[in-house]
């Protein structure tokens, strides 16, 4: 083990809180849906057992419906708002009433398949698999009431990417509620402000949770939301995860299962066409209720190579986010966009976890090249400036929180195995 094998592994047993890990502690002292399941690739590097029970421990806080949700609080804490009272979502333990980018498939599989101690895998993967199962046939009809093939997403939050530009318009037509109950963010405590969503997209934000709330978190509330978004990176994330749930079911001799998921994965195949402007071969988020794709494009239409369908002239657009100013990949938004900013939180600077999932897609579709660039890039950020919530492509700059689990379960899952920088 390196030092900075030694340091990731050292910030995965900090965060530890038994059974979970926080995504940093201060800023985010709870469980949350898909770090857990992509910290849960760190762990299978250390303790593979552990690796299972970090997405169980998730899985322990699905609700009937199917839904796992974006935060689990197992324990009070008075340092993050908003808190179980302003969900109100009735839960035990408390969660919030949303959800995040169902990657748990996707990392199971990756687990299971390498791990060492198989009987161990195939016993805790299979047991996983009907509740695994359960959230995509949630998404597949609670989030996609009229079988269009794409599922919708209520929140920012939704999506784990909170502020991105892709979502200002869509956001800007959420009308703040008059009633607005009061409150005061906890973020900018633990973090700079600059480096966080501001007050008018937080007020937007808080609108959707209360306007929710007061919907009971019913079904209801993903056909009457004036927030409804097919975001590119849960659609793509989804296909990808139905192909890798997929393969779980017919390893695990469930055809019923496996019919199902074939099913949601050609509609998903014939649905997202919609994603792709004409002009510029990008994938873009679709804005379902002005039926129109969102403006602007961002990292997150790369993850196509995620779901298995980037072509080449995506591969080929990814330069402008490299180059032309980002001097690490991947910017999360271009830089030349007039929107770019690179310490913003989604709004420019760097994820390790993004950039894990889009190079792994860039890796198996066959651009190799572009794989391992993203890969070094990676490599570099963290030997510079180390463990942090995200980067700034410009200078490399550790910005937001420090220690943060994610970018360490990433070091010890991929970028620790990358070529360093020519
Ligand atoms: C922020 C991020 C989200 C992440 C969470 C915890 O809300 O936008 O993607 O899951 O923090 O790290």
């Amino acid at each position: 083990m390196s030092a900075l094998d030694a340091r990731a592994a050292a910030i995965l047993r900090a965060n530890d809180l038994g059974g979970y890990t926080v995504p940093t502690k201060g800023l985010y002292p709870f469980q949350w849906n898909w770090d857990s399941c992509l910290v849960a690739l760190g762990w299978a590097q250390l303790d593979e057992a552990r690796a299972f029970q970090e997405i169980e421990t998730l899985f322990s806080a699905q609700w009937p419906d199917g839904m796992v949700p974006q935060i689990v609080f197992h324990r009070p804490d008075p340092g993050y708002f908003p808190g179980p009272e302003r969900w109100g979502t009735g839960r035990t333990p408390p969660t919030s009433g949303i959800t995040q980018p169902p990657v748990a498939a996707s990392c199971l599989r990756r687990i299971v398949e390498g791990a060492a101690d198989q009987a161990q895998a195939e016993a805790r993967g299979r047991a996983l698999f009907p509740k695994v199962l359960a959230s995509h046939r949630w998404f597949h009809t609670v989030r996609d009431p009229d079988d269009s093939g794409l599922v919708t997403t209520l929140h920012p939050w939704e999506t784990g990417m909170d502020n991105s530009p892709a979502w200002d318009e869509a956001l800007a037509r959420v009308e703040i509620a008059p009633d607005l109950e009061p409150y005061v963010r906890k973020d900018t405590t633990h973090v700079e402000p600059s480096m966080r969503p501001t007050a008018a997209e937080y007020d937007r934000f808080m609108t959707l949770v209360q306007l929710y709330r007061q919907h009971g978190w019913r079904h209801e509330i993903a056909t009457l939301s004036p927030f409804r978004v097919a975001d590119v990176a849960t659609n793509c994330i989804l296909l990808r995860a139905d192909r890798d749930l997929l393969a779980f079911a017919e390893r695990f001799g469930e055809t019923g299962a496996a019919a199902e998921l074939r099913d949601w994965i050609r509609r998903a195949e014939g649905a997202f066409g919609v994603f792709v402007d004409p002009m510029t071969g990008l994938w873009h988020s679709y804005d379902r209720v002005v039926g129109a794709r969102t403006p602007t494009a961002t990292h997150a239409g790369f993850l196509a190579f995620w779901a298995g369908l980037g072509d080449a002239r995506l591969a080929a657009a990814l330069a402008p986010w490299q180059a032309g100013g980002g001097r690490f990949a991947l910017a999360s938004v271009r830089p030349a966009d007039p929107r770019f900013d690179g310490r913003r939180y989604w709004r420019g600077p760097v994820w390790l976890i993004a950039n894990f999932l889009i190079a792994e897609g860039l890796r198996e579709q066959g651009y190799g090249d572009a794989a391992a660039g993203i890969a070094a890039d990676s490599r570099r950020l963290v030997e510079s400036a180390g463990f942090f919530e995200y980067f700034d492509p410009l200078d490399g700059a550790g910005l937001g929180g420090a220690s943060f689990t994610w970018t360490a379960a990433m070091w010890l899952a991929w970028a620790r195995f990358a070529h360093a920088a020519g």
